[in-house]
């Protein structure tokens, strides 16, 4: 067996089965799950109507670089959204469709990293599990930056050592964050950038909530928006990542796609030929359809904005919670033991919600998720209505 696998963290998941396993919730009121990260809107239909009149192409072998149309599609997208001038984006070297950005993430930190060094991939702390094991089963260290709410929930990459960036050959960035919800700003990009030159580490920049935002005339700005506005053509040292998951409500569609440095994908494109993960021909046509159109995005953000409103109506007088940059959860500070909080509410309420200390590690003694809880606005309305009354209840007793 690969003994790095050894190495793997338990899924926040799994934890928060252990933690409620041995209690039993209040049997008189319904569940109500804030806890699972998944889109609950309804997909569009046009994309399945796509999907189901393409399902002849199941006769077809894939290609892992994908089909032109897909690939123009999705540079348009791109220009369209972070104003990236025509003809920066070459759809046949910039852009590559992948399964979700799951295992995208997960394949390029196998691509990137060089064993032989001694390498580190730098994250957020907290941060999307995948990244970490990605890490480690690349023969790569973690190394962890705490967000904190003094500094935004973003990590202070100033205090970030000299020694670190040398070794960092990866470095993460998940805007808007999951959990924190926050934005990486634009000027942080920037130096960023200025910093994978200095340091030649690779950008890898998880914009998979980047479509969940609240102002519809402020669309946040993205690693892409940062190289357009550095003049960086080849967007060097630059890879995002993007899904159809959140945007669309498709996460049982995979689809997602990275776009970014040439030569970067060109590696990566290597060794996803040999990972075996083309993306169906029928999900590529679906994909198309969802990319080009925005009318129902607009409509899903509407229903988040919607429920963002209503909860933190509810759930701001009486909890520290701010509303993030985007994305669809909440990080408050719960001001006690974020696992006491979590088996306690699921006890008297029957909500779930998950530890802010499951989703971030320790350093130094310090675990920059305890003390706070995340809570996904999945559920409909009424039922996050629902949940963020009894949560406030919970808390007054
Ligand atoms: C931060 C983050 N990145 C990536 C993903 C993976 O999403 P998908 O593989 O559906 O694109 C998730 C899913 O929850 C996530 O929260």
């Amino acid at each position: 067996m690969n003994n790095a696998l050894q190495q793997l963290q338990p899924y926040p998941f799994e934890k928060l089965r252990a933690l409620l396993g041995s209690v039993t919730p209040n049997a008189d009121k319904r569940p109500v799950a804030l806890s699972i990260g998944e889109p609950k809107h309804r997909s569009p239909a046009f994309v399945a109507e796509t999907l189901a009149a393409n399902l002849d192409q199941m006769a077809v072998y894939p290609t892992t670089l994908g089909i032109p149309a897909l690939r123009e599609a999705i540079t348009a997208w791109c220009e369209r959204r972070f104003d990236v001038p025509t003809g920066w984006l070459d759809p046949a070297r910039h852009v590559l469709p992948v399964n979700g950005t799951r295992e995208a993430l997960f394949a390029f930190t196998q691509t990137v990293v060089n064993r032989s060094d001694d390498a580190l991939v730098v994250s957020p702390n907290p941060f999307y599990q995948i990244y970490e094991g990605a890490a480690l089963l690349a023969g790569a260290q973690p190394h962890y930056l705490p967000c904190l709410a003094e500094n935004g929930f973003n990590p202070d990459f100033d205090a970030v050592s000299a020694d670190v960036w040398k070794r960092c050959q990866i470095l993460f960035l998940c805007s808007p964050g999951n959990p924190t919800g926050a934005l990486v700003p634009l000027e942080t990009l920037k130096k960023l950038i200025a910093l994978a030159d200095e340091y030649d580490f690779v950008i890898a920049a998880d914009e998979c909530y980047s479509e969940l935002y609240f102002d519809e005339q402020t669309p946040p700005p993205g690693l892409l928006s940062a190289c357009v506005a550095l003049g960086r053509k080849d967007f060097k040292r630059c890879v995002v990542f993007h899904s159809l998951s959140k945007r669309s409500n498709l996460p049982g569609l995979r689809s997602g796609f990275v776009a970014g440095d040439a030569d970067i994908l060109k590696a990566f494109l290597l060794y996803r030929t040999y990972h075996g993960c083309a993306m169906p021909v029928q999900t590529q046509l679906a994909s198309i359809a969802a990319w080009n159109d925005e009318e129902h995005v607009r409509a899903n953000r509407t229903l988040y904005r919607e429920k963002f409103d209503a909860v933190l109506e509810i759930l701001a007088p009486v909890l520290d919670v701010q509303r993030p940059d985007g994305g669809f959860y909440l990080w408050p500070n719960v001001g006690t033991d974020d696992t006491e909080f979590c088996r306690d509410l699921y006890v008297a309420e029957h909500v779930t919600v998950v530890p802010g200390s499951y989703l971030s590690r320790e350093v130094d003694g310090f675990n920059p998720g305890a003390g706070r809880v995340r809570m996904a606005l999945v559920a409909p309305l009424a039922e996050c209505v629902e949940a963020a009354t009894r949560i406030r209840d919970f808390i007054k007793r």
